[in-house]
């Protein structure tokens, strides 16, 4: 069977960059089974011989009416899929999929029929939020970084921007290279509407929101950088429950020198 990649270097570097990553995400251990989603906008490298193909599922309802998606396309990890196949073989584990007319239902195109992930209504919702900004964001990832979430479960650190500040204090990097912070969602159960509504308010004012209890959402240009975004964040709270673990609770950047930075780096 042809794939949809041949011939579309545009579109093959895209799906081997979601495979880089996700072969990131197991080696960090925040991928266990089937854990974490990755989708990509792919509109822009898509051409009329892809528009044509006819579909390879049946229509599925989105859930939600998504009125910027219209005829967009998107390469989707699969529902149940784990991150570390994904890695090896992206178009076994992942596919291509086509919003229909409507803006509220969606078709799989290519290479299989391999069911969209679970989170598609956040997913969906992210990137119809992303086309609306006109940032020429076309990434969004959910994973489970270990020490983040484990954070999440300190119902202190759930208050508006305390983490934030808390990661940002550690180290001057996340200061510099997640400038807007942290964003807070309430915990909502895995896969449904309200989730990927919630998650969407909280983009309004940052890049990454954390899942309480689950995990974290990250939006970005590409996938590269909506994995850096949880990165750095991740590395902060490293650092914050390493020196808890050895007895002491960090001191962290002054207020001032967060300022600096704030300056410095034009954030
Ligand atoms: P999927 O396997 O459906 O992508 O779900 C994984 C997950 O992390 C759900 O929150
Ligand atoms: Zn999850």
């Amino acid at each position: 069977m042809k794939s949809i990649l041949e011939n579309r270097p545009e579109l093959a570097r895209q799906v081997a960059e979601v495979a880089e990553v996700a072969g990131y995400l197991w080696q960090k251990g925040w991928a266990e089974r089937n854990g974490g989603n990755i989708t990509v906008n792919v509109t822009a490298h898509i051409d009329d011989a892809v528009r044509a193909l006819p579909a390879i599922s049946e229509v599925r309802l989105i859930g939600t009416v998504l009125p910027h998606l219209k005829g967009c396309y998107f390469f989707c990890k699969g529902t149940n899929r784990r991150m570390r196949d994904l890695a090896r073989r992206p178009m076994e584990n992942g596919a291509v999929i086509r919003i229909l007319d409507d803006c509220a239902s969606y078709e799989i195109v290519a290479d299989n029929p391999v069911p969209p992930t679970s989170e598609l209504p956040a997913h969906l919702s992210m990137h119809d939020k992303m086309i609306a900004d006109g940032k020429g964001y076309t990434a969004a990832l959910h994973t489970h970084p270990i020490e983040l979430v484990a954070l999440s479960h300190n119902p202190a650190f759930l208050e508006k921007d305390v983490l934030t500040n808390l990661l940002w204090s550690m180290i001057p990097e996340t200061r510099a290279f997640c400038p807007k912070g942290l964003g807070i969602v309430r915990y909502e159960m895995p896969s449904t509407l309200q989730l990927a509504q919630a998650t969407i308010r909280e983009l309004a004012d940052y890049d990454v929101v954390m899942w309480e209890k689950h995990g974290v959402c990250a939006v970005g240009p590409d996938i590269m950088e909506a994995f850096d975004f949880v990165d750095v964040l991740s590395k902060s709270a490293q650092i914050y429950l390493t020196a808890r673990s050895m007895g002491f609770e960090p001191e962290g950047m002054s207020r001032r020198q967060m300022d600096e930075l704030k300056e410095a780096f034009n954030l």
